[in-house]
């Protein structure tokens, strides 16, 4: 025995070393998206979180499901599975207001046949996808979503990705998860993290989603998981499908235990005595709804008590025991006048409604989008319609259709340009893109809104060259293209309206300032089609230099990990332009310098789209460290000689791969530069 211990020593101190791993990361985790009170600083996470990664890379065996690193795992779907809930998912029935609540409880004491106080727990109703999560033996095994009620699709690696849903749950001391354990809860996008989404999208030329609920749906319908994981979700935990067999009485314990298993459930949950306090908890909540931080529509009333509920029971959709509250609508009717196609950065036609003002949630709207021309095919709506307008959150207001009992046979259709309302290009439309576009390199229009990408938040970042003060400079003709950027003066800026001598001295402090940008930072500003910050980023530790990738051709960046055609394609057309390699010079002339990527980065997926190939031996670490490092590192380990290959790391007596490695043209670096990349 002892033997045979002596043996197994290693692979079980791996074993525990992976196993309080994960403990550890998980509980973080938990504090940091959860309980939003991290107590471990972010390199500190990403350290242990590193470790884990070379442990399992070294010991496949002994990954675990519920292992932080299985977040993104498994194979794009062909479709999903339908799994059935082995206990059906209703729905609520709706009150509008306050009356409708004392009918609620009214119903509740001629069913009860007594009219004993009732208790209530008042839940914020979220405005996402209801979905299922099964756990067995406190893992996480299935996941899916509402679907008709009586079975869902399946779509566990998507809700796997959501780093808000425990993969285990937790075991506090004196609780021990039921074997089974199925919970309920709405999954959603926060309102910060949507428009963030939809200017990513806007940069990469993407169709933009209409609001947060369309963004979440989009996301978990993904059959790649690796698609959701890039999605923002959030998930609040609501309920359970049967109550029985759990240490509560209540849902108001329900919750607080749900929150112990590691769980988040939303801080708004209130305990109210009597109806009266509901209605008065509906008013509070209302008035709360727009300092969320995410869409709410209505505030869900539960009966607190299990027995109760049992006793209620359900009618065919929906339980007697609960109602949901919904907010007056942020919608109203008014008519179209007239659709405005405006020209985006990237040259996309959006539509946009003009309205006869209307007041909606105490803000009158005059202008609503159509987002693209599909959406208004789609939506069937004719000039001179009444339509029906929402604004949700503060989510840009949008026409939800026409009111067509409304059509009186004076309506015209919309008609379409075919030539750009900016500068009447012929417009195109490529491919199965949902966007029309002006190809126009000079549209005005185009010039104006990739000035003000380049100096605002998701380019250069600019302060006080925001939106209205580009519109004022290319209106007044002090700026025509980037490079004039960099000529302004103090004396030009401090004449203008609403300019003075300190705000002309910031704006151009400000932009001194940016005169020596990092190359990611700079390739996301110029507004590439396709290229957002994510992409910016690959291609700057890529090429490391603005000169290196300007020498770059289609095959260079499809051979990216990460570039597809599309991106390569545009990145080509980008770079090969005459006039974008005159403005690079022109800048270069002005002072601006773009910084030389510096590599090494100790943090994670520091090397990813690094390509590494070893040619003779390594004198400080192994091969077999160096490959681990690497690959912790976020980079690859190529085998063979190939254009994919971005550092060919020189050993002592290379062989036949450096001389192939330099007839390719490829970066030689020496182990001591590799140990520098590497962070040692
Ligand atoms: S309870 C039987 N609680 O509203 C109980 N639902 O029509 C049914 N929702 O599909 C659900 N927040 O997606 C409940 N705190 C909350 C909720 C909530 C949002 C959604 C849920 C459901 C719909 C009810």
């Amino acid at each position: 025995m002892a033997q045979l211990s002596l043996l197994n020593t290693g692979k079980d101190d791996v074993r525990q070393r992976l196993q309080s791993l994960r403990q550890e990361l998980n509980l973080h985790a938990h504090r940091y998206y959860v309980l939003d009170d991290p107590i471990l600083a972010d390199a500190e996470y990403d350290r242990l979180f590193q470790e884990l990664l070379a442990l399992e890379q070294q010991h496949p065996e002994l990954i675990t499901a519920d292992s932080p690193s299985q977040r993104v795992g498994g194979a794009p779907l062909a479709q999903f599975r339908t799994v059935p809930h082995t206990i059906p998912m209703l729905s609520l029935e709706n009150a509008f207001d306050g009356d409708a609540l004392v009918e609620f409880e009214e119903r509740l004491f001629r069913f009860l046949q007594s009219r004993e106080p009732i208790t209530y727990v008042t839940e914020p109703k979220l405005d996402g996808l209801a979905v299922e999560l099964v756990y067995e033996d406190g893992l996480f095994t299935i996941g899916s979503t509402r679907g008709d009620g009586v079975a869902g699709e399946d779509i566990t690696n998507n809700l796997k990705t959501i780093p808000a849903i425990p993969l285990r749950l937790l075991t506090p001391e004196g609780i021990a998860p039921p074997p089974r354990l199925e919970v309920r809860g709405e999954v959603f996008i926060g309102l910060a993290d949507f428009k963030k989404l939809n200017a990513e999208r806007a940069t990469a030329g993407e169709p933009l989603f209409a609001n947060p609920r369309n963004a979440a749906a989009g996301s978990l319908r993904q059959l790649d998981p690796r698609i959701t994981a890039t999605r923002p979700l959030d998930f609040f935990v609501y309920g359970v499908s049967d109550t029985t067999a759990l240490p509560c009485t209540t849902q108001h314990e329900l919750l607080q235990y749900l929150g112990r298993l590691g769980f988040k459930v939303n801080p708004l949950v209130r305990l109210c005595p009597s109806i009266a306090e509901v209605i008065t908890q509906f008013t509070v909540l209302q008035a709360q709804r727009t300092s969320l931080t995410y869409d709410i529509d209505g505030m869900v009333v539960k009966v607190n008590d299990f027995a109760l509920q049992e006793r209620l029971g359900a009618k065919a959709r929906s339980p007697r025991w609960a109602i949901a509250a919904k907010f007056p609508a942020s919608q109203a009717t008014t008519r179209l006048l007239a659709v405005e196609f405006g020209v985006g950065r990237t040259g996309a036609i959006t539509p946009v409604a003009v309205l006869e003002p209307v007041q909606i949630g105490g803000v009158t709207v005059r202008r609503a989008t159509l987002h693209n021309e599909d959406e208004l095919r789609r939506k069937g709506l004719m000039l001179g319609d009444t339509v029906l307008v929402q604004r949700a959150g503060d989510v840009i207001p949008e026409v939800v259709k026409p009111v067509l009992e409304n059509r009186t046979g004076q309506e015209q259709p919309v008609l379409m340009p075919s030539r750009c309302p900016e500068c009447g290009f012929p417009l195109v439309r490529i491919g199965q893109e949902a966007i029309t576009r002006c190809p126009n390199p000079n549209c005005p229009a185009q010039r104006v809104r990739g000035l003000i990408h380049f100096t605002g938040k998701g380019g250069m970042d600019i302060e006080g060259l925001g939106k209205k003060a580009v519109e004022q400079l290319v209106s007044q003709g002090l700026i025509q293209d980037i490079p004039d950027i960099y000529r302004l003066e103090v004396a030009q800026l401090a004449g203008l309206d609403g300019w003075g001598d300190k705000s002309a001295e910031n704006a151009v402090r400000a932009i001194q300032g940016s005169r020596t940008p990092t190359l990611a930072k700079f390739l996301a500003a110029l507004g590439i089609r396709h290229v957002g910050e994510v992409t910016a980023q690959v291609l700057a530790r890529h090429f490391a230099s603005l000169p290196r990738l300007l020498l770059a051709d289609e095959a260079d960046f499809l051979h990216i990990e990460g570039i597809g055609e599309q991106m390569a394609a545009s990145l080509v057309d980008y770079f090969q332009d005459p006039t974008v390699r005159e403005m690079l010079s022109r800048l270069e002339s002005l002072g601006v310098r773009v910084q030389e990527e510096k590599p090494g980065a100790e943090t994670r997926g520091g090397l990813s789209g690094c390509v590494f190939l070893f040619t003779g031996g390594l004198a400080r670490l192994s091969r077999h460290e160096a490959k681990a490092r690497i690959k912790e590192l976020g980079g690859q380990v190529a085998s063979g000689i190939s254009r994919k290959v971005t550092h060919v790391v020189l050993g002592e007596s290379p062989g036949s791969k450096l001389t192939q490695a330099r007839e390719l043209g490829l970066t030689v670096i020496t182990e001591d530069e590799f140990l520098r990349l590497i962070g040692r």
